[in-house]
């Protein structure tokens, strides 16, 4: 999205984010989100984390975590939970198609709801890849197109205004698709819904795919 729309919508999406998930964190998504971390060890990446909501929820076998958001107010936000929390994180603005890291620095990956944004999820998981160690394992949870055909045409079809609203998310990614086409070896993908959301943001996949 360009700059006039994150001085404007991006800083009021950024303020009001935490509000707008909190029925759906609480109808089972920070449940959702604290059995996948659970698996996170090791020296830990996440991609667009937002404004931080799963910062609390990583386990001590997280040795040493990096938290990496392109959008200035969210990461403005990010800077200011990491440092209200006392959680030793660093922060990177930056984005998950190019990340500033060496080959092999990282033990665990993590996006929750973040490959729905990314301009592009072949380069962001290509990334994902290069910067994992080998078996080194991504964990995911994001809402995906949906497997009814009639939901599909729907998210197709309010995609674009859909984008507008949500910050640039698109509502009809075939993310399970993309993580197959990935160089990433999935290990596990289970499809659920994402609760108190609308249809067009319902379908949920969640699991664990690792670097070859
Ligand atoms: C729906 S929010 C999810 C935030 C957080 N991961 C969570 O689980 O609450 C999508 C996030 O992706 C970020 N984003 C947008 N484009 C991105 C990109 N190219 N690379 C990484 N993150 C991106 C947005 O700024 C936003 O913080």
């Amino acid at each position: 999205m360009g700059r006039l729309y994150e001085a404007t919508w991006g800083r009021g999406f950024a303020a009001i984010y935490d509000r707008l998930l909190a029925s759906t964190e609480e109808a089972g998504l920070r449940d959702d989100r604290r059995e996948l971390l659970a698996q996170a060890s090791g020296v830990t990446l996440e991609l667009g984390a937002g404004t931080g909501l799963n910062l609390d929820l990583y386990p001590e076998a997280v040795t040493e975590l990096v938290l990496t958001e392109p959008a200035e107010h969210m990461a403005k936000r990010l800077r200011e939970r990491v440092a209200g929390e006392g959680r030793a994180a660093e922060v990177v603005q930056t984005p998950a198609e190019r990340l500033p890291f060496p080959d092999d620095r990282f033990d665990t990956a993590v996006a929750t709801l973040v490959l729905c944004t990314v301009d592009d999820p072949e380069a962001t998981l290509a990334e994902v890849t290069r910067v994992l160690k080998p078996g080194g394992r991504f964990l995911f949870l994001e809402h995906v197109r949906a497997q009814d055909p009639r939901v599909a045409r729907w998210q197709d079809r309010l995609e674009r205004p859909w984008k507008f609203v949500g910050a640039g998310c698109h509502c009809n990614r075939d993310t399970p698709a993309t993580l197959e086409r990935s160089p990433l070896d999935v290990q596990r993908l289970e499809r659920g819904e994402l609760p108190k959301s609308p249809p067009i943001t319902r379908p949920l996949a969640s699991g664990v795919a690792a670097a070859p």
